[in-house]
């Protein structure tokens, strides 16, 4: 039996918030990998892919994901790229259930804009680079899911809760 869910999706699609209110009402730990790597580097994101470079930044993250995939009864928050290492998904998919949350470009674009630095957007043209980047990695985010769920429409409760019902109905999951 899987003891923690790992939230995927694209940047801006509320893993992050999403992930929050689910942990608290399953009562299990939450766990950012940015925040991790940020932690494991000593600078911020934005930083690592200024000073270090793309490359330098998924190395931290295959190793955070790999040290927090040791952890049982966590709700994990996962950067919009940990699937691009198929690693990352094997070994998150040893303990958690993979939830992928999805929104269509137009809603990741305004949600983008109200949050933080995203390195990977700081492009001239955003929409484009959204775009691009989704499309490659679909099938991706696809091929890791045992649940998938838009949020364009839903607020983070309401999506919580569709979370819930999905993962009880999942014979694999301890809840
Ligand atoms: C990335 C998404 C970001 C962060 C980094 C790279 C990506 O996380 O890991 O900027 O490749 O999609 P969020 O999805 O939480 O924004």
């Amino acid at each position: 039996m899987k003891s923690s869910i790992a939230l995927i999706g694209f940047m801006g699609v509320g893993k992050t918030a999403v992930g929050r209110v689910l942990a608290r009402k399953l009562k299990r730990k939450f766990v950012e990998l940015d925040s991790l790597i940020e932690r494991r580097a000593g600078k911020s994101i934005p930083e690592i892919f200024r000073e270090e470079g793309e490359v330098a930044f998924r190395k931290l993250e295959i190793e955070v994901t790999e040290a927090v995939s040791r952890n049982g009864n966590q709700v994990i928050a996962a950067g919009g790229g940990v699937v691009l290492n198929k690693i990352n998904i094997d070994r998150l998919k040893e303990d958690s259930l993979i939830v992928y949350l999805t929104a269509p470009p137009k809603v990741i674009l305004k949600r983008i804009e109200a949050g933080g630095e995203r390195p990977l957007l700081e492009v001239t043209n955003p929409t484009l680079t959204i775009q691009e980047l989704l499309s490659f990695r679909k099938p991706f985010y696809e091929r890791a899911a045992d649940i998938k769920i838009d949020t364009s429409r839903l607020d983070i409760d309401s999506v919580v809760d569709e979370i819930i019902a999905k993962v009880r109905q999942d014979a694999s999951f301890a809840l």
